[in-house]
């Protein structure tokens, strides 16, 4: 495959796979079950690699494993009729594109909640948030991949055997204390923010954790790859650490009102979904919803898979029948949002709010999901 004898898209991938492991010091090559993609939307992509995707798939790339796409820049109902003609059409280019190649439409950052891989197994993703969350909380063993390694080792098969990837370096080299009670997924989401600006790209032991709920532990994981090169993180007891880092009430405080950038309690946009919504919180966004009405003047977007959509379609017609917007396959952050004349955005999430000020133009208000129902809902 490395000398061209399996056509030019293999030898391509195989390439990019073996430059990978030399420069990591990799011996060798190891089977991967699944590959997950980041760098769909064609906000974040540009015109250029649009170009080294459709000869990939004109010259037989073609996947090995199963993959899944990260969201896309629109979906296909509400803000595809919201965008121009240009940025659809070359949305849709790399879509048709990554479809040549036998990669399905799942445009997600939670692929997880598609088929959760086996334990211990081995996959090649390039979703931050979602490779901090598979080391971590399911135990499946990934480093963080770049968009065209995770897509090389999906049509190889393989990827190179370092990092994260081997047992000896998948212990803490870190020790974090939490010495304050989390009240709620967006605390989960600062303390993920304080822990990532603290560490390099360290293995952190966080002790102090409590009872938390996976959605809890979802956010903890975008925040902690958002603002650091942390990929894994474990939970026990500190007491035999040589040093420790506290952190505490105050500075999971501190760290929410550096996040809040906005001046104003209005927000024109109430997003829900970073990273995309579980079941679990469509369910209770409904519950919420139920028998109100959104706020004149403002917007409700809650972002999930296709695939969890399609499971809670009663919870997701309730929100709908309130005038909230379930969107899926695709993320605000990587959404045409300024042209929507989207300026501030209210969320639960600490990821959004860390990306939202340069990607989206647009100020933050960081409150917990009650909150962002509460005000989205009032009145
Ligand atoms: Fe997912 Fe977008 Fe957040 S890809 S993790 S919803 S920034």
């Amino acid at each position: 495959m490395f000398n061209g004898e399996n056509g030019w898209a293999k030898e391509t991938s195989m390439k990019i796979l073996v430059r990978l492991g030399e420069l990591f010091g990799a011996e060798r090559l190891i089977p991967i079950e699944s590959a997950h993609i980041a760098g769909v939307s064609y906000k974040t992509l540009g015109d250029a690699p649009i170009e080294f995707l459709r000869i990939l798939a004109e010259r037989g790339g073609y996947v090995k494993v199963p993959t899944t796409l990260n969201p896309q820049s629109l979906d296909t109902e509400y803000l595809e009729r919201k965008v121009p003609e240009k940025l659809r059409k070359n949305q849709k280019e790399i879509l048709e594109n990554f479809a040549k190649m036998g990669i399905a439409r799942s445009l997600t950052c939670t692929p997880y909640y598609l088929g959760q891989p086996r334990i211990g197994s081995h996959v090649a993703w390039s979703e931050s948030s979602a490779v901090v969350y598979a080391n971590s909380v399911l135990n499946v063993h990934t480093n963080r991949e770049g968009g065209p390694s995770s897509l090389a080792a999906a049509i190889i098969g393989k990827t190179p055997d370092h990092g994260i990837h081997r047992e000896e370096n998948r212990k803490p080299n870190a020790c974090i204390k939490l010495a304050t009670r989390l009240k709620n997924e967006m605390e989960y989401g600062a303390f993920g923010i304080c822990v990532g600006k603290i560490l390099q790209d360290e293995i952190p032991l966080i002790d102090g954790i409590q009872n938390a709920s996976k959605d809890e532990l979802k956010q903890f994981s975008a925040a902690v790859a958002s603002d650091g090169m942390t990929n894994m993180f474990l939970m026990g007891d500190s007491t035999n650490a040589k040093s420790k880092t506290e952190i505490t009430g105050e500075d999971i405080k501190e760290t929410i009102e550096s996040l809040l950038t906005a001046s104003t309690s209005e927000p024109d946009l109430v997003f829900i979904g970073c990273p995309h919504c579980s079941s679990e919180e469509i369910q209770r966004i409904a519950a919420f919803a139920e028998g109100k009405k959104v706020h004149k003047g403002s917007e409700l977007w809650v972002c999930t898979s296709r695939y969890v959509k399609d499971r809670e379609k009663q919870c997701v017609k309730k929100i709908e029948r309130s005038g909230g917007h379930v969107l899926d396959g695709v993320c605000t952050i990587v959404s045409w949002t300024e042209k929507l004349g989207i300026k501030c955005i209210m969320t639960n999430s600490a990821k959004t709010a860390h990306y939202a000020p340069t990607m989206n133009k647009a100020t933050v208000i960081l409150v917990s999901l009650q909150e962002c129902l509460s005000s989205v809902y009032r009145g």
